[in-house]
């Protein structure tokens, strides 16, 4: 070989391992559109609404929706024809009109979608449905809802994203646990510099979930075999929104790379035996999803998350709920708080900041969404929030780029776990524009 023809040789693979890497970082980050972020709503006096899934998430999203007087519910469907005729006769006894019903199959939200009075598609299906729906709801020139977690995959998070930026319709997470009474004011008191410069925080989804995994309806029928899928965090974001909100993630700070640890997967064997005769073929079923998991967030700025994940321990809900930095900390179940310069190291309760720290919110509507239930109340405080935003024509507190971060957790901590606890980096899904969006949530 001669130095020339070397030469030549060493440029051209230059040349291909450059396009390598483009090609890797185009998989990473595909061509930029236009951003979706602070894009406000078109304006709508009253917001029409189409239900794709109406079973026990379903029912409650119609009745809190339902419970505004300027939403009307247009269309339902789910693949049980009983199910949409049941919420019809609800709705129609509350004395609204009826709204259309679709149950011919899998499919039959493609038809949901592309009536002419729907504006928004609110989607509260098992997790493999809620991309592709949320996607030809946008193609279908509406914005989409999604329960959560919004996206299982990396390439979901991405396709959502880029979906939301080539139609110009937004697609939020429905992430009730961001408008709770106690995180809202502990968002007002964050931004009020209560807690000085954020350092860390804490969060979880510690839920027992082993009778509903192991009922024959609802989650029954289909989150288990999560659970015997993947191993890592399945349900990231109703710890980790009010996290992100208190942090300005994606408006400021962003999450730049995760590592994650599974304990053994123990407790839904355990419980089976006990529960479930010798013969039941769910006593074949192997769970590869450890019992606890447990992930650390670190942000761009530094700051560090610690995020857990536990369905199976029989154990008290919790959410943790921490925020803490160079003046405090709170944290909850139960709420408390302790600010640097008060009583001694003892934590001391919420109640005395509720006068000052309520959020605007829950004064306006605290009460009714009290009387209705959803979570103590935080499901109606969503609802209403985000039909306030589409009615005055404001951007969403929680956009597409909040979906695919706060989605990203659950396959980035599967692929930690099955590499060691290797560190992941998240993707940038606002594609570099973190620095500068507006923060979210006006208050
Ligand atoms: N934010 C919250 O607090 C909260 C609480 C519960 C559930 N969730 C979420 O809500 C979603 C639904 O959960 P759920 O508890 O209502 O489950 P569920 O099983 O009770 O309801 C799911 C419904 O979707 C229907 N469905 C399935 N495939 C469909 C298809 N192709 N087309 C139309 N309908 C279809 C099912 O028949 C069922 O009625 C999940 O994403 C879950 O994680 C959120």
């Amino acid at each position: 070989m001669n130095e020339n023809s070397s030469r030549r040789d060493l440029l051209k693979l230059a040349s291909l391992t450059t396009l390598g890497a483009g090609l890797a970082d185009a998989a990473d980050s595909p061509r930029p559109g236009r951003s979706m972020s602070g894009v406000p709503f078109e304006a709508k006096e009253t917001v029409r609404l189409g239900v794709i899934g109406v079973g026990g998430r379903g029912n409650s999203l119609i009745d809190n929706f339902g419970a505004i007087p300027q939403v009307r519910i247009t269309a339902l469907c789910d693949i049980v024809k009983e199910k949409t005729a049941a919420a019809q006769a609800k709705l129609e006894k509350a004395g609204k009109q009826p709204p259309a019903l679709y149950s011919s199959g899998d499919h039959a939200y493609e038809q949901l979608v592309a009536r002419d009075d729907v504006d928004l598609v609110v989607i509260a299906t098992p997790w493999i449905w809620h991309v592709r729906m949320a996607v030809a709801a946008m193609k279908a020139g509406k914005h989409a809802a999604v329960e959560v977690p919004a996206a299982r995959t990396l390439e979901e998070c991405w396709e959502m994203v880029n979906t939301s930026e080539k139609t110009r319709r937004h697609c939020m997470q429905l992430e009730n646990c961001c408008y709770g009474e106690n995180e809202l004011m502990v968002l007002l008191m964050v931004r009020a510099g209560l807690f000085g410069d954020l350092t860390h925080g804490a969060c979880a989804y510690d839920h027992d979930l082993r009778g509903i995994l192991f009922s024959k309806s609802g989650e029954g029928l289909w989150r288990r075999d999560e659970n015997i899928r993947r191993n890592g965090n399945l349900y990231p974001t109703h710890g980790l929104g009010p996290v992100a909100h208190y942090m300005d993630v994606n408006r400021g700070d962003r999450f730049d790379y995760t590592v994650s640890m599974s304990s053994p997967s123990l407790s839904l064997q355990a419980y089976r035996k006990d529960k479930l005769p010798p013969d039941d073929p769910r006593q074949q079923e192997v769970y590869r999803n450890g019992d606890m998991n447990i992930s650390l967030i670190r942000t761009v700025k530094g700051r560090l998350i610690e995020l857990q994940h536990d369905v199976a321990t029989p154990q008290p809900y919790d959410r943790i709920n921490l925020i803490a930095g160079t003046k405090g900390i709170f944290r909850d179940y139960p709420p408390r708080i302790y600010v640097d310069g008060g009583r001694g190291d003892a934590f001391g309760p919420l109640d005395p900041y509720k006068q000052k720290f309520t959020h605007p919110y829950w004064k306006q509507v605290g009460d009714l969404a009290k009387e209705l239930g959803g979570h103590g109340g935080m499901d109606f405080v969503m609802a209403y929030r985000l039909i306030e935003c589409m009615r005055q024509g404001t951007a969403p507190d929680i956009d597409v780029y909040d979906a695919a971060a706060w989605s990203a957790p659950g396959p980035l901590s599967e692929q930690s776990v099955a590499k060691g606890s290797m560190p992941m980096k998240f993707p940038d899904f606002t594609r570099g524009r973190w620095e500068k969006a507006a923060q979210s949530m006006p208050v």
